[in-house]
């Protein structure tokens, strides 16, 4: 595997976000082995399965667990590969990744697990446009967790919504704090409206993010001047609340990934979609996202 094939993506964080992730499969899948389900991994932003380990983590060897001898300078797990690993396994896996060179390396990464090989499906295409798809063939006899995990503003609400409606979906979202509070722009005229309606689903992002000041001029007009009144925590509580409008249970307490300087960039957001298992589900969130 050459660098340039390789993911190149996040600092610690990441590596949290993937424990975290990979602490719920492995609850989920032993939570769930005993019921007639089929039991499906959905990784809709899959990249290759492994990603490189940044030069501060080379020069610290051996505090990661998760390293394969052969690769331990310089390669670090990815999700999808984690989730090939989760033991007890999935009966289903389903990759799907945009980049064709990144699915030649999952296509590699599927070869190296024989024993699975048979159940894993790997989808070079659109993450909203085939989770949509999919999601509406769904049968009552499987249960599925997704995992979406973009760069930036690609997750659409309306997939969603699509996971919601199945109720038999536990997903787990990488939101992106920082470039939904760039696309909210100081001045209100230039806010990034289009892309704004399509994360949050809806318009009302404007009223709550932009408030409307109103004062008289030199000559005694009124005057109204709107501003920008948000900040990455009103962000986040928006969108926790527009998930609790359409999931059985979501988890209270997302996590929010921050860079080196502290300034947030992501959160992780659970939430389930069956109202049955959610209350166990959430519990199992909850935990790995306060103590991970
Ligand atoms: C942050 S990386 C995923 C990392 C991966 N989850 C891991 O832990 O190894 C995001 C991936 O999404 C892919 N991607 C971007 N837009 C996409 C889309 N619309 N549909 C599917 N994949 C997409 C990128 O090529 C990239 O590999």
């Amino acid at each position: 595997m050459s660098n340039d094939q390789l993911q190149l993506f996040g600092g610690d964080w990441t590596e949290q976000k993937l424990n975290i992730l990979a602490g719920y499969l492995r609850a989920y899948n032993n939570a769930l082995k005993k019921q007639p389900f089929t039991r499906v991994y959905i990784d809709a932003f899959a990249g290759t399965g492994y990603r490189q380990r940044s030069r501060k983590l080379i020069a610290c060897p051996g505090i990661f667990q998760d390293i394969e001898e052969s690769d331990a300078q310089m390669f670090l797990k990815g999700s999808a590969k984690l989730a090939l690993e989760v033991d007890p396994p999935f009966n289903k896996y389903v990759f799907v990744e945009s980049d064709p060179e990144k699915v030649a390396e999952l296509e590699l990464l599927k070869k190296s697990h024989p024993d699975k090989a048979g159940n894993v499906e790997i989808v070079q295409g659109d993450a909203n446009k085939y989770v949509q798809k999919y999601c509406k063939n769904m049968t009552s006899m499987m249960r599925a967790v997704v995992f979406l995990d973009p760069f930036a503003t690609q997750v659409e609400w309306t997939t969603i919504e699509a996971i919601a409606r199945t109720k038999a979906i536990d997903v787990w979202i990488l939101f992106p704090l920082m470039a939904a509070n760039r696309l909210l722009a100081n001045d209100p005229a230039k806010a990034f409206r289009a892309p704004l309606d399509r994360i949050f689903g809806t318009q009302d992002w404007f009223e709550q993010f932009y408030c409307t000041h109103k004062e008289a001029d030199i000559f005694g007009q009124s005057l109204e001047t709107v501003q920008k009144k948000c900040n990455f925590d009103s962000i986040g509580k928006f969108y926790l609340k527009r998930l609790e409008t359409i999931f059985a249970k979501v988890a209270p307490k997302p996590r929010i990934f921050c860079n080196s300087r502290g300034t947030p960039l992501f959160q992780l957001f659970f939430a389930v979609g069956n109202k049955n298992g959610a209350p166990i589900a959430v519990n199992i969130a909850n935990h790995l996202l306060e103590k991970i």
